[in-house]
């Protein structure tokens, strides 16, 4: 049997990103294990629809069966584990789905991970990963001149979103801990590029321009994000679990602090540049709105770590990674209209329909 990795979350944004790249530069299969949620997304794996090494699993992370019955069957030497609710937005107005995926989700994995770790034969115990895809909001938010987030740096979550990303995390170090289950966490900044569901800023406000809608900004536009190009996360994920330390945590970022408001006009001027408008600039689209609840006013990602002992730095700049993003949208129409229009959600129910919601196995 050919070896495999499990990759839960493989049909959204980071996950099928990361699906494609481990396609194009490792060898083996992958299984793709999705609910297909709002934000999973089939079209993001289109690309690959006749890879014989592509596998895809619809199925909740939360159902015990068909999570045993698809490691079992695939044996993988690594899980990785992207499945979230992951818009702070979403967690604010209903946290529910966030503690149900999050924490449960992540919970029934780690003990079916388990139970199939403790399983191998030697040699494939040593080799199994657990690799555990978390964010650096679970260490809450920083003053203007606090250092960046370190690994050590203490927890303290603001959000539905990030208390339950904490919880998850905290999970996995327990299993890792009391079990011996060889676990990874990877802590990594906001990520942007190809694949992001529009309703996170850079490809709400790239839409929203395009249609010559508002570019709504929160508060007064001068919360600080760290931003990473998510092809340079994929490879930092690969890293970490190419030549990681197990039972330890990665933090990963771009070391590309920026005001929203320079987000939203780097947005802008690239839109100028590649697409102008005949009545000006697209800035003129911009409208300060009221605030997030509890909106983080501060994120930086010290990576230190994962640069000096594992070797890995993004490839992209925040200008060369944004040029690509934006040129990947305005490349991109169809998905973005099937995106927009709803017709994906459509289709998957038309594809796959209540009935067979359980584990519909393609290949
Ligand atoms: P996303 O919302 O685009 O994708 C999440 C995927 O998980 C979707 O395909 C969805 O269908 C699937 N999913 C949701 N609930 C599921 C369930 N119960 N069972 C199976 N699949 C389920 O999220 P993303 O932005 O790609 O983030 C992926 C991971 O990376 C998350 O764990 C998130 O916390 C983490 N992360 C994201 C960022 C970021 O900037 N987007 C930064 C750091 C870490
Ligand atoms: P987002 O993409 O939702 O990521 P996160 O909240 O996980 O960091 O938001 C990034 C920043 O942009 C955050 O400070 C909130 C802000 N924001 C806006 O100002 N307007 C918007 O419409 C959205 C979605 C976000």
């Amino acid at each position: 049997m050919s070896s495999s990795i499990l990759v839960t979350g493989g049909a959204g944004f980071i996950g099928s990103n990361f699906v494609l790249g481990w396609l194009k530069h490792c060898p083996g299969n992958v299984v793709t294990f999705d609910i297909l949620s709002y934000a999973g997304n089939l079209g993001n794996l289109e690309s690959i629809d006749a890879d014989p090494r592509h596998f895809f699993i619809r199925a909740d992370i939360n159902d015990e069966e068909t999570v045993r019955k698809a490691i079992q069957q695939h044996q993988p030497s690594a899980i990785v584990h992207f499945a979230a609710e992951s818009h702070v937005d979403r967690s604010i107005l209903g946290p529910a789905e966030f503690i149900r995926t999050n924490i449960q989700g992540t919970f029934t994995l780690l003990q079916q991970a388990l139970e199939y770790w403790r399983s191998l034969p030697e040699d494939r115990r040593s080799d199994f990963r657990f690799l555990h895809v978390s964010t650096d909001e679970v260490y809450g938010s920083l003053g203007p001149e606090d250092a960046a987030f370190s690994e050590t740096t203490a927890y303290s979550p603001n959000s539905p979103y990030a208390a339950s990303k904490a919880a998850a995390d905290h999970l996995v170090r327990a299993y890792s801990h009391t079990y011996g289950l060889p676990t990874l966490t990877t802590n990594c900044s906001n990520n942007y590029g190809p694949y992001q569901f529009p309703e996170k800023l850079i490809p709400l406000v790239i839409l929203n321009a395009l249609k010559g809608e508002s570019l709504p900004i929160y508060g007064d536009g001068r919360n600080v994000r760290d931003w990473l190009y998510v092809k340079d996360h994929c490879a930092a994920i690969r890293t970490v679990l190419a030549k990681g330390v197990v039972g330890e945590t990665y933090n990963i970022g771009g070391c590309t602090e920026r005001q929203n408001i320079q987000v939203v006009e780097l947005v802008c001027d690239i839109l100028d540049r590649l697409k102008p408008k005949s009545s000006g600039s697209y800035k003129s689209q911009i409208v300060f709105v009221k605030d997030r609840l509890g909106h983080d006013r501060r994120y930086a990602v010290n990576c230190t770590k994962i640069k000096e002992q594992l070797g890995w730095q993004p490839e992209e700049s925040f200008e060369s990674g944004m040029q690509k993003t934006v040129e990947w949208y305005l490349t991109n129409q169809e998905w973005v209209r099937r995106v927009q229009s709803g017709e994906y959600l459509t289709w998957i129910e038309k594809q796959y329909g209540a009935q067979q919601a359980h584990a519909a196995d393609r290949q």
